[in-house]
This record gives C-alpha cells, sequence and structure tokens, in this order.
C-alpha cells in the first residue's frame, strides 16, 4: 500500500485525525459543495460558544469578511477553563529556562494564573474591552499567561518580538496607541541575562503618551530603570489578585489580536485577527496536521513574538487542551544537542522549526541526534520558509529515523494557521513540498488572468475564498489592507487574496512554494521589508540614495544586500567606517534582525526614466548571475555594468 511505503508505522495510519487521501478529498469536496455548512458544523462541535452564531459567512462587505456572526464566546475559556472538566491536572505549558530551570503549569494552575493575571490587568491598570496592550517579553511562561490574560478580558494584545528595537517598539506602541506595556527585566540567552527593560524606557522616552503604565516580570533579577507612577512590578500586584475572574463574552469578529508585519513599504502593518475565526483555525490545524492526542507532548521552537509563536505555541495547542513547551534559551547552546537531548528528556511527539534552525544544526552537530533517544517523535513540522531537500533529508532521516511524518507547513501572519500543509500519514510526502491545500482552503495557483497555470510553471499563489482565520483588516488602515492582498489577482472578475508568494504545480496537483514576488525578504523564515530596511539606511548622514534585496545564503535562506549611494565622492575613505555607521542605525531603528550582511558603495541604483528602483537586476548582481534583464528602459543603462564590476572586485 503507498501509504505504508512513507508510514512504516501502522498504528500511526489507524490513528490519524484524518487517516487517507480519500478521507482529504471527502472532506474538501464537502467544503466545496457547502462552503458554509463545512465551516458550520466544525464551528459547533469545536467551540464552547457562549452564544451560538447566527449565520456562518457574510460577504456582503468583501473584502471584510465576517464569520459567525452574532456569536459570543471567549478564546482564554475556549483555551483554559473549558479543558478544567477533563484535564485539570494535565501539563498545559512545559517551561524549559535558558540555563535549564524547569516549570511545569497545569491547566488549573494556568487558568488560575490567567485569571489573577487579567484581574491584575482590570483593576491595577484599568484595562477595559478593546484597550490595547504591547507585550515586549521573553519565552517565559508569563508571555503566554498575558495574552491568555488579554484575551479573557476582551483586551486586543500586540506582541512585539524582543529582538526588535526601541524605535520599531515605539512605532508599534504608537500605531496602536497602547494604553499597557508588559514587559520584563529581561531574560536569559546563552547562559547570559540579556536585557528587555531598558529597551522600553527608549521607546517610551518620546511620542508615547498612550501608555499610562509599564508591568515589568522579574525574570533575570537585574537592575532595571523605574519610573515612580509608571512602572509597576507584576510580581508585587500580582500576589493580591482573586484567582477567578469573569470571561468577558466577545463577539465572533472582535479583535483578537494585532501583530506587526512587514510589508512593501517602511510602515509595519497591523496584522488584525478576530476571535472565532482565528481560534477554531488554530485548533483544527493542531489536530489535523500536527495529529494532537490526549498524551502528546509538541514542542515549537518559534519566539512568541511571531505568529508561529501566537498559533502553535500558545493557542493552537492550549484550545486543543495539548501539552506545549515553550523554550526561553537558543537550540545551540550549550551545544548543538540542546534540542535532541530536550526531545529524549521530554519525550516530545511533535517537533516544529524553521529551516534555518535545521541547516544550522546540521551544519554545527550533524551527528548530535544520534547521541539521543528521539524514538517518541512522531511529526516533524518546519515553517518560514521553503526547505531544501538537503536539509529535508537530514530532518527526515536522522531526526525523524525515516520514520516520521514531515509536515512542511505554508502559511503567513496574515492567514493566522496553515493554508498548505501535507496531512501526517495520510498525504504521501514529496520532500521539501508543501503538496495540498488542507481541507477548506481554497488554494489556486494563478497567472495575471486569474488562470491556472500550467504544470511545471511559476505562478502567483492565491486564496480564493475566505478562511476563517484570515486577517481582517490592518489596524487602522482598512484601505491598505484592501489594496495590499486584494488588488492584485482576481478571479472571475472578483478580488481574491494573494498572498505576495510564487509557487508551482506538478502533474499529481502537488503545490511547491517558490518565495515572494514582491519587495519582501525572508532571513531565517523573519519577514523583513525592503522598505524598512532602506528607510533606516537613509536615516545615515551620508547617505543619499540606497537599494536592498535579498541575497541566498547558506543557514538564513537570504541575506539583506545593500547598495548604497553616498552624498559625496570624499566619504569614499571611510568605507569600513561607513559599514559600521549603517548596520549600527539599522540595529536602532529595526533591530539585530536586519543588519546587511552586506553593503556595497555605487555610484547609483539602477532606475527607471520614471524613478522606480530596478530590484530585480540587482538581486542578480548579488547572486552573480549573468543580466538578463532589459536595461534599455533605464535612465542610465550603464550603471548597471559599474555596479557589477564593483560587486565582483569586493568578492562578496
Ligand atoms: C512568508 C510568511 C508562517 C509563519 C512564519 C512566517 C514564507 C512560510 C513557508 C513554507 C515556503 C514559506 C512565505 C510566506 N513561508 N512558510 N512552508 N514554505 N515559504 O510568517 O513572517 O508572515 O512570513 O513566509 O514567503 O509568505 P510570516
Amino acid at each position: 500500500m503507498l501509504q505504508e511505503k512513507y508510514y512504516p508505522n501502522k498504528e500511526h495510519i489507524k490513528n490519524a485525525s484524518i487517516k487517507s487521501m480519500d478521507e482529504y478529498n471527502e472532506l474538501m469536496n464537502a467544503a466545496k459543495e457547502d462552503y458554509e455548512g463545512f465551516w458550520g458544523k466544525f464551528a459547533n462541535e469545536k467551540i464552547d460558544w457562549i452564544k451560538p452564531y447566527d449565520k456562518v459567512l457574510d460577504e456582503s462587505e468583501a473584502p471584510f469578511y465576517k464569520w459567525f456572526i452574532g456569536g459570543k464566546l471567549n478564546v482564554a475559556y475556549q483555551c483554559v477553563d473549558r479543558h478544567l472538566k477533563t484535564k485539570k491536572n494535565k501539563a498545559a505549558i512545559i517551561f524549559e529556562g535558558d540555563n535549564g530551570d524547569k516549570r511545569v503549569l497545569t491547566y488549573l494552575e494556568l487558568a488560575y494564573e490567567v485569571s489573577r493575571t487579567a484581574n491584575m490587568f482590570k483593576n491595577e491598570f484599568g484595562i477595559k474591552k478593546g484597550d490595547r496592550v504591547v507585550l515586549y517579553m521573553p519565552m517565559i511562561p508569563e508571555a503566554a499567561i498575558s495574552m491568555l490574560a488579554c484575551a479573557k478580558i476582551g483586551a486586543i494584545h500586540s506582541v512585539v518580538f524582543g529582538g526588535f528595537s526601541a524605535e520599531a517598539l515605539r512605532d508599534r506602541i504608537v500605531d496602536a496607541e497602547a494604553k499597557l506595556v508588559v514587559t520584563s527585566d529581561g531574560a536569559f540567552r546563552k547562559g547570559s541575562p540579556y536585557m528587555l527593560k531598558p529597551v522600553v524606557d527608549e521607546a517610551l522616552s518620546k511620542d508615547c503618551e498612550c501608555v499610562k503604565a509599564v508591568c515589568v516580570i522579574e525574570r533575570n533579577g537585574e537592575d532595571v530603570n523605574w519610573v515612580a507612577g509608571r512602572d509597576y512590578s507584576y510580581n508585587e500586584l500580582i500576589k493580591s489578585q482573586s484567582k477567578y475572574c469573569e470571561s468577558e463574552a466577545m463577539d465572533s469578529e472582535d479583535p483578537l489580536f494585532l501583530l506587526y508585519t512587514s510589508g512593501s513599504t517602511g510602515k509595519p502593518k497591523g496584522v488584525q485577527h478576530s476571535t472565532a475565526g482565528y481560534i477554531l483555525w488554530a485548533q483544527m490545524t493542531m489536530e489535523w496536521v500536527f495529529d494532537m492526542k490526549d498524551n502528546d507532548t509538541y514542542w515549537c521552537t518559534a519566539d512568541v513574538g511571531w505568529i508561529t509563536g501566537h498559533t502553535y505555541i500558545v493557542y493552537g495547542p492550549l484550545a486543543a487542551g495539548a501539552t506545549t513547551i515553550m523554550f526561553e534559551g537558543v537550540p545551540t547552546f550549550p551545544d548543538a544537542g540542546r534540542c535532541w537531548k530536550m526531545v529524549e528528556e521530554y519525550r516530545v511527539n511533535q517537533f516544529y522549526t524553521a529551516p534555518t534552525a535545521i541547516r544550522l544544526l546540521h551544519k554545527m552537530g550533524a551527528d548530535e541526534p544520534k547521541k539521543y533517544d528521539l524514538s517518541s517523535l512522531r511529526i516533524l513540522g518546519t515553517v518560514g520558509e521553503p526547505i531544501d531537500p538537503p536539509a529535508w533529508k537530514w530532518y527526515y532521516e536522522e531526526i525523524g529515523r525515516s520514520k516520521c511524518a514531515i509536515v512542511d507547513t505554508y502559511w503567513q501572519t496574515e492567514t493566522g494557521g496553515h493554508m498548505i500543509s501535507p496531512l501526517p500519514f495520510a498525504t504521501p510526502i514529496k520532500p521539501a513540498c508543501a503538496t495540498f491545500p488542507l481541507p477548506g482552503i481554497m488554494a489556486e495557483i494563478i497567472d495575471e488572468n486569474g488562470n491556472p497555470t500550467p504544470i511545471g510553471e511559476k505562478g502567483f499563489m492565491c486564496i480564493t475564498k475566505p478562511w476563517p482565520s484570515m486577517i481582517r483588516t490592518i489596524w487602522n488602515d482598512g484601505e491598505r489592507f484592501a489594496k495590499s492582498y486584494f488588488g492584485d489577482c482576481k478571479k472571475d472578475g472578483k478580488p481574491v487574496y494573494f498572498t505576495g508568494d510564487g509557487a508551482m504545480i506538478d502533474e499529481e496537483g502537488y503545490m511547491t512554494i517558490t518565495g515572494r514576488t514582491d519587495d519582501v525578504i525572508n532571513v531565517s523564515g523573519h519577514r523583513m521589508g525592503t522598505a524598512e530596511v532602506e528607510a533606516a539606511i537613509k536615516k545615515h548622514p551620508s547617505v543619499a540614495a540606497n537599494a536592498v534585496v535579498g541575497k541566498p545564503h547558506p543557514i538564513k535562506g537570504e541575506g539583506i544586500f545593500a547598495y548604497v549611494v553616498l552624498k559625496g565622492e570624499d566619504n569614499f575613505a571611510t568605507e569600513a567606517e561607513t559599514i559600521k555607521e549603517i548596520n549600527e542605525i539599522i540595529k536602532k531603528e529595526i533591530g539585530a534582525i536586519a543588519l546587511c550582511d552586506d553593503i556595497v558603495f555605487v555610484p547609483d541604483v539602477p532606475k527607471t526614466r520614471s524613478g522606480k528602483i530596478m530590484r530585480r537586476i540587482l538581486r542578480s548582481i548579488a547572486k552573480g548571475e549573468e543580466i538578463t534583464q532589459d536595461t534599455s528602459t533605464l535612465e542610465d543603462p550603464t550603471i548597471v555594468r559599474k555596479i557589477e564590476e564593483i560587486v565582483r572586485s569586493c568578492k562578496l
């Protein structure tokens, strides 16, 4: 039997939540025949409604789609309280610190912590339904607890990744008009303390009048600056809070959270997610894609600051009643066997990480996995960028011992949850391929005219029907939302959601993602807008113009390559110094994740006569490729050769 070739363990096939491609096709056909019926059935089955919804889908204000209209629910209740009937003593969160300290929170303990924190937000800081709370947190249980506490009282959280700089944090605080910032003194990384609170202090040093208070959790115990009347100790205030808190009855469409992500302009987009649709799909994909069983221990290595951390460390696993591991440290500390040691120790069943981490662990410790018992593993997941065949093979053979299902999950911040992924133990896998859309997801690869692209040819990856966990809008900018996602692709004359990714389909219908088609770079699975980096570089006083592109990188997937035009010839004497200064500015404006791998100084950047920078040419030059593009439309066609020579002489 075909399936057994891929999945040698018959038990796994027998027990899988979707057992075969026949079952997959049945589900997909059900969705095609009665789309609302399909989603309505799952919404009834999976969600503990406070008040049932009246209508599944409202398309009248497209592309502002609404789901489960009239329903009332609470996501913290769905993720925690409702499980108390059947699993109050089950581990909800297992925390492992950078230095190996451990903490387990059962569902009952988590329920109490969430309620205490919710009461604190309400009573001490006056947080009400609809208020925005920014979380600038390390990977500690309080990050998840604070997210759920917001959900409990209907506040909208916006988690900002701890690697972002004060400037980036401020932009996000101001855009969301946050009332409260929750942070920690700092945390630990690679055996040493690092700090977060000073970054918050700097962010709040201007333009943040909206912020009324900062709530600080003690994690590394380092000294921090304290602003009286603004800063409060979480550890002190929490002591007097009641462990009981009513769950606010939220409307299906009330925003659950904002999460800022990069687009094609310099300003990050506040992706707004909903309550009912988001949690439904988070839970369903946990069950389908990770085949969650009651005794499983699941570990996703992402950071809570990204969508993967939201949906697949906190909301999805907890909604599904699973045990989820939160890891504060890095996979390479104290050595490249840390993850495999943890897999052995906690008997991890599902392990979910990024291709960049797989490549790094392969390179730094190809034989490390051999030292550990990895037999508990059943499913291995990857996310964030296309996985390359060598990394896939090592993951499959050395980590999975050729017995695990690999799920290459394709999705985005905006999609809320997985869109395209193999179903473990059902989908015959092809290495390094995201395979098929999940049941209910109408993903199609189309050309400019909305026609399906021929087999083997690149097209645009579009989702042609709204789905429950989709982005609802960009915070405060509905126009940008409609334009960014529904402005490029049409099918049957109707705007459809365009992901920004290119993709290909093969003769068996398998879909492979080929990468972004817009000005977005993917560095270690983190999305970076070229315009954001360019805006930062522009702040250097000697920079006249610049253009940034992605360049293939063996570990990070893509690295950032910047072409910089300086204001005066004489500045060339201080190139090395200028490079250092530019990177300092990037670190200050965005954070270390956006540092450039290569910076070259060029006399000009190639522009069309209308002034548009031709990044495609710059991408080819960075890669060392032959220039095949037509350069005759450029303002100065000779510039291409000049830049090529400079790059070649730099031997980058
Ligand atoms: C972009 C979304 C989704 C959580 C992490 C990143 C790329 C994501 C895959 C995959 C190929 C992938 C796409 C997408 N991407 N997963 N399995 N195969 N590409 O979230 O920051 O919103 O980035 O990541 O380019 O558009 P994000």
